[in-house]
């Protein structure tokens, strides 16, 4: 992971359960400081599952139903068939990229190099610039293909961070339990937050 903290941030999300935790994520990047740019794609099926999971209507204005009103100016919307945006390309300056949640079926396309969309092109470009590439796979029960590509796709330079929270804080709320996890990816990216709980803090 990097030895400074990312600027420049690649938020991914695609067709998995877990909207709440894209949620929390987005909300803790756009408080952070440290963070100047968010690129931000989702693909069709995550729009589909957002719809479901936080009563998205329709497609438009994605972010401010997502964060509500005071999301910041950092967020860029790319959409996932442009494949001519700017991390389409390793020499945009992109610090690091998180897909969350990642359906089994884009880490297939990842783990595998099928980069026919922008998400999986992102993220393409992330492993073959050796920059760090977070995968919040969500799936259950996993079959042998899951896990087969969840090998490819670690042994290629990502990190698998499957969207299973921790218990041990006792988290009153699923609000809370998705915040702390959303805590421990940046941690994981080099940033740290000061309100994550610490085990025997
Ligand atoms: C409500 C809902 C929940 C889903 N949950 C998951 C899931 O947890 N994991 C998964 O891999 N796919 C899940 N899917 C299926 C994916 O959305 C589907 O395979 C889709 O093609 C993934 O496309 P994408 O990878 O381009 O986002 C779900 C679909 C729906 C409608």
């Amino acid at each position: 992971m990097p030895n400074h903290p990312p600027k420049n941030l690649t938020v991914a999300t695609t067709g998995a359960s877990g909207a709440i935790f894209l949620r929390h994520f987005l909300l803790a990047v756009d408080a952070d400081k440290r963070v100047e740019t968010v690129n931000f794609i989702a693909s069709d099926s995550a729009l589909r599952v957002m719809a479901e999971e936080l009563d998205l209507k329709g497609r438009s204005d994605v972010l401010r139903q997502t964060l509500g009103a005071a999301a910041s100016r950092k967020f860029q919307i790319q959409s996932n068939a442009d494949i001519g945006a700017n991390v389409a390309s390793g020499s945009y300056p992109a610090d690091a990229m998180v897909v969350i949640p990642c359906s089994v079926g884009t880490l297939a396309r990842i783990a595998n190099g099928v980069a026919a969309q922008l998400v999986e092109r992102a993220a393409d470009v992330s492993l073959k610039e050796k920059r760090p590439l977070v995968l919040c796979v969500r799936e259950t029960p996993l079959n042998k293909i899951h896990i087969r590509n969840m090998y490819r796709a670690a042994d290629a330079g990502a990190t698998i961070f499957p969207l299973i929270p921790a218990f041990y804080y006792r988290p009153a709320s699923l609000d809370e339990m998705a915040r702390e996890f959303a805590y421990r990816v940046l941690a994981h990216l080099g940033l740290p937050q000061p309100e994550a709980f610490r085990w025997k803090d």
